[in-house]
């Protein structure tokens, strides 16, 4: 069997039960480390002169391949097109881009100098799989320099209808790239129609569609396969998990302090995109609304930072502060606090057994390519009383999950309506839900999502 090589612009700092990184760090690894093979990066350091090469590390059958990057490619390529151009972009928020023509070279650059760090430790049957946004002229970048082993990507966030994209300058050429490809994955159907809408309404190429097979693109003189290959958990091992840190110091904690209380939960980086103030002011709705579930339940956030150095999450770290301080003014006694917001990261077991204590999993983003933190919540709880989860329909993993409380993140009275029938909500009813989405997160799991794209990349 040909090595599988990953490629993606963050290389999980990961340990087994370390620090929950974001979702493509998670649900990467877990693919990976069943087969076995490389995975190249950047280190997540940014360095005072230019590298004098990779840096190699076998952990278990995995090969971690990274490199760090000088000042000006971190703030052109990472902090500057990728976080402050592409990520509005594709979340859907053109009011926050923020374009300079520098910075889209040097995104451009960085791919080139990364494809050629890469290259010269390919063995000419590997299968090159590259993930994300940072990377999209990463197989073009590759093609330059010769490299003919196949290459597919696989896009973890949203990707924007053609109005939206149309926003970003030099559109075409990211297009175009794209299709450098061999196989193009995307999240959700929705995502796949929008990247086909492009195609065939802005750049004039044509698309054969098939039932149950991805689809054929032709354009910009090259032809490619696209589908959607929605990302998954491991649920089994995360109830595992979940289940083994029940009696750890964490979670007594939040047992001890709770008080019989129930728990309202959420986890995600603090990111604009997550709809955390929406999701603030439905709580506070809960409470304005319901008098009675004053002092008898409580919202923790955990909201890890991320990339303070964009200015969007600088304003939103400050509105969500302001946010939080006015509800916990406004509402909390001296033995309750409505809101818990912790702007820290926890490892990965921690916040699995803090799911399976909690009565509500508050998963609302704004938009989301899928949000693995709603997979995680319903795998994490306990088969007997299991916890209840409110999912935006704005999150690609509202597609599967059908017993979720389904909200309009926008719709404040709608979310806090959800969370009071979540949290009234009889057993039977919480088991039923629970049951039908964990049997289809097992099946569906994260081995079925690699195998299903790696087979369609070799084929
Ligand atoms: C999202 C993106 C990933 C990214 C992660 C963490 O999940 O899809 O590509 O790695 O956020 O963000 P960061 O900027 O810290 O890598």
């Amino acid at each position: 069997m040909s090595r599988l090589i990953i490629v993606s612009n963050r290389v999980a700092p990961i340990s087994e039960g370390g620090p929950a990184a974001g979702g493509l760090a998670v649900g990467v690894y877990d693919a990976l480390k069943e087969t076995g093979g490389m995975w190249f990066g950047w280190s997540g350091d940014v360095v005072s002169a230019p590298p004098d090469g990779i840096t190699l590390e076998e952990r278990g059958p995995v090969t971690f391949a990274t490199i760090g990057l000088v000042r000006r490619d971190y703030d052109q390529y990472y902090r500057g097109f990728s976080n402050a151009t592409l990520w509005p972009a594709f979340h859907y928020r053109p009011d926050l881009i923020q374009f300079d023509r520098h910075e889209f070279d040097g995104y451009c650059r960085v791919n080139r100098w990364l494809g050629q760090q890469l290259a010269p430790l390919l063995k000419p049957d590997d299968v090159i799989w590259v993930h994300d946004y940072h990377l999209i002229p990463f197989a073009q970048a590759l093609r330059e320099i010769g490299v003919t082993n196949r290459i597919g990507f696989f896009l973890h966030i949203p990707f924007p209808a053609s109005q939206i994209l149309l926003s970003v300058p030099r559109h075409r050429e990211l297009v175009e790239a794209l299709c450098s490809f061999d196989l193009l994955g995307f999240q959700t159907a929705p995502d796949l129609r929008a990247f086909c809408d492009y195609i065939e309404c802005e750049a004039n190429g044509s698309i054969v569609r098939h039932a149950s097979k991805p689809c054929e693109i032709s354009a910009f003189g090259k032809t490619l396969k696209a589908a959607a290959y929605p990302i998954g958990v491991y649920p089994d091992e995360i109830a595992a998990l979940a289940k083994d840190g029940e009696s750890g110091r964490d979670v007594r904690t939040v047992k001890a302090t709770l008080h019989q209380r129930k728990l309202v939960m959420s986890v995600d980086r603090l990111d604009y995109s997550k709809g955390l103030v929406e999701r603030f002011r439905a709580f506070e709705r809960l409470i304005e609304h319901q008098p009675q579930q004053r002092n008898n339940v409580s919202f923790l956030q955990i909201a890890p930072p991320t990339r303070s150095d964009v200015d969007a999450y600088r304003d939103i770290r400050l509105q969500l502060e302001a946010e939080s301080g006015r509800i916990n003014g406004r509402y909390a006694e001296l033995d309750w606090t409505p809101i818990r917001y912790i702007h820290r990261q926890y490892e990965r077991p921690v916040l699995a057994a803090l799911f399976r204590e909690s009565h509500v999993g508050f998963v609302t983003p704004l938009r989301d390519g899928m949000n693995l933190v709603a997979k995680e919540y319903v795998s994490a709880q306990d088969p007997a009383d299991p916890g209840v989860l409110v999912l935006s329909q704005f999150a690609g993993a509202a597609r599967e999950l059908n017993g979720a409380l389904i909200v309009n993140p926008l719709d404040i009275d709608g979310m806090a309506d959800a969370l009071a029938t979540a949290l009234a909500m009889p057993l039977a009813d919480r088991q039923a839900r629970y049951r039908e989405m964990f049997d289809s997160l097992r099946e569906n799991n994260v081995s079925v999502w690699r195998d299903n794209f790696m087979r369609d990349l070799r084929d």
